[in-house]
């Protein structure tokens, strides 16, 4: 079967796109706008780069208000942070989602305390065990009211109890306990790993394998 996604409907396209790529990374997107502080999830995201150290968050147009609040406030502001999301905030995280008026704070609304950020207005989730501090290095309205933005991180937040040495960075990923999103209102843990060392051009040649 193969579709060819202008002859087919809007939400086929996101089935076939959002059914199959996952798992996908949740980000929980804080900003601030003129309607004051903004949260909300968005799986369409992932890191981009490290040098600079870049991320991508791909934000759909709202059915009924054009652009959403998040995508409107880093489009005005350039300002965002993006918390991750372990599985004992994911009812939190999921309150955030609710189609809310522009202007509710969906922080207030899920109980949610916050702390100020160092560079930039918007702040950040404190429970969250992980958080970015971002800035947009560009913002690409790729189709009407949908945008993708990529965001240049400037901070990143890491509560300590998840690093296992600070200098060399060596981070507890079992212990942060951080879902995914897989299609609809369905997740998925991050317990499930394997291993699997890369090759190398010379070992393959040693190996007899090239
Ligand atoms: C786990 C999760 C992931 C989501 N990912 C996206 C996404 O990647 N892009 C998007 O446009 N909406 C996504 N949504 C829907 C938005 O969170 C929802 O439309 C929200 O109301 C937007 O809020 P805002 O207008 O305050 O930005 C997601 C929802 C959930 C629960």
């Amino acid at each position: 079967m193969r579709y060819d996604l202008d002859q087919v409907p809007e939400p086929i396209a996101y089935k076939l796109l959002a059914a199959t790529v996952i798992p996908r990374p949740i980000a929980w997107v804080v900003t601030r706008g003129a309607q004051g502080v903004n949260a909300a999830p968005y799986s369409f995201f992932n890191v981009m780069g490290s040098a600079p150290p870049t991320i991508a968050l791909g934000l759909m147009a709202a059915p009924d208000r054009g652009f959403k609040d998040t995508a409107l406030n880093i489009l005005e502001t350039g300002e965002f942070v993006v918390n991750l999301v372990p599985e004992r905030l994911v009812q939190a995280m999921n309150l955030t989602s609710a189609d809310a008026p522009r202007g509710v704070d969906e922080l207030a609304l899920a109980g949610l305390e916050t702390l100020p950020s160092q560079h930039i207005a918007p702040p950040r989730i404190a429970e969250s065990p992980v958080a970015f501090e971002c800035r947009a290095l560009s913002s690409v309205v790729t189709g009407p009211c949908q945008t993708v933005v990529i965001g240049r991180v400037l901070a990143v937040h890491i509560q300590d109890r998840y690093l296992k040495n600070p200098e060399r960075a060596h981070i507890d990923t079992d212990a942060l306990d951080l879902v995914a999103r897989s299609f609809g209102s369905d997740y998925i843990r991050t317990h499930d790993r394997f291993d699997l060392p890369r090759p190398t051009w010379a070992g393959l040649q040693a190996a007899g394998k090239v």
